[in-house]
């Protein structure tokens, strides 16, 4: 799947931007094999040696398989960060984003607008992977369905994708109108994956071991991506490993609050150990809350609380007002979790969709937004 390292089991974790920094990664990793994606790092950044990019780039010492997901609309840029990356050695397999349904990064043609101008998405994806191949990268890809229904682009851009050397190409089965809304179109994987000879990845509404296990059965995908559905929720890797070694009978993990109180507070420690500062720690730690309390009976106060706390001390005291003993709600599985907004009009540039041979790189496409 990525090269010459075997992925086992099959599973691997989204590249969320904002979530999937060095202290979350070891969260989920210590709970099951798999490969982990750092956050997305924007090429022109990281060519520009930008602090705040560099800082990004952080992986644990005993991260075995270093994974990094690049995003880039330009082939040039592109392939000097990847060239950066072999040559400073920054990780072990670098992905390429074109999945972002931002409408600020599609409205200048980038994201998930990026493979309808197919010579330009073809120049990208081999000029990258030339660059990789002297290191001995793996490069895959993760994309969308297209821009919308009558605007699919996946199988023609898999397909180029193959041809220009990817060793696995990841797909999210929904388009960028749709951004996280109503259900991924498996069928779209299955016809991805009779379509393609390399590897492909199935992405979207993953939440429990079990649906991995029905999406690999659906699809014939050779693995699965998971993002919101670890959200709050590290210990779905045991699950997702537990589903692909014992199959769909094995047990899943229903922590205690007691026991997800423990897991809140590691992490939050982690974030202050990355960050190098509690404050901006604690800050960046206040988006898991709702996730981590996600049906447990926690009255409001203490959730707005805990959604606001700027010390690991503060935090401590918060959680020490939980009843440790409240079982996990199982009536939450198998939910959505994360974003699930609603279809939007996706924005492009003036003319995009009439011109599709363009190789024309467009402007300011590169934001330190992101998404996919
Ligand atoms: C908060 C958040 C940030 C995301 N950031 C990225 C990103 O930087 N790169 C990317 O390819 N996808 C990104 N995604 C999309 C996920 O990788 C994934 O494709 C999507 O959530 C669908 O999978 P899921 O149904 O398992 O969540 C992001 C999603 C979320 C919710």
């Amino acid at each position: 799947m990525f090269g010459d390292h075997a992925v086992n089991p099959p599973v691997v974790l989204a590249p969320m931007a904002g979530i999937t920094n060095v202290a979350f990664r070891r969260l989920c990793r210590e709970q099951g094999g798999g490969v982990y994606v750092c956050e997305m790092i924007t090429t022109r950044a990281l060519v520009e040696r930008i602090p705040k990019t560099l800082k990004m780039i952080a992986f644990a010492e005993d991260e075995g398989f270093r994974s990094l997901q690049l995003y880039g609309v330009d082939p040039d840029v592109t392939a000097a960060a990847v060239r950066m990356v072999g040559e400073d050695n920054l990780a072990d397999h670098i992905d390429l984003n074109f999945g972002c349904p931002v409408p600020k990064v599609t409205r200048r043609g980038g994201g998930s607008a990026l493979p309808w101008r197919r010579r330009l998405f073809g120049r990208i994806v081999s000029q990258a992977v030339a660059a990789a191949k002297p290191f001995g990268i793996p490069l895959t890809i993760k994309m969308r369905k297209g821009i919308d229904d009558d605007h699919l682009t996946y199988v023609e851009a898999g397909l180029a994708a193959q041809e220009a050397g990817v060793t696995a190409v990841a797909l999210h089965a929904r388009t960028a109108e749709q951004r996280y809304s109503g259900q991924a179109d498996w069928d779209a994987i299955a016809t991805l994956k009779q379509a393609l000879d390399v590897p492909v990845l199935g992405n979207g509404d993953i939440w429990e071991g079990s649906d991995a296990l029905r999406m690999v059965e659906h699809t014939g995908c050779d693995g699965v991506v998971v993002g919101r559905g670890c959200l709050g929720r590290p210990w779905l890797f045991a699950d997702l490993e537990a589903a692909f070694t014992q199959g769909a009978d094995y047990r899943p993990v229903l922590p205690t609050l007691g026991e997800v109180s423990k897991i809140i507070a590691r992490h939050a420690q982690l974030l202050v150990e990355a960050l190098e500062d509690e404050r901006h720690g604690c800050a960046d730690f206040r988006k898991h809350v709702a996730w981590y309390l996600k049906g447990f009976p926690v009255g409001g106060e203490l959730r707005r609380s805990l959604a606001m706390i700027s010390s690991l001390a503060e935090l401590d005291d918060l959680l020490a007002k939980l009843d440790p003993a409240v079982p996990f709600p199982v009536e939450a599985l198998g939910q959505p979790r994360g974003r699930v907004n609603a279809p939007g009009k996706v924005s492009l540039p003036h003319g995009w969709l009439d011109s599709r041979d363009d190789e024309t790189v467009p402007e300011g496409a590169e934001t330190d937004d992101s998404g996919g």
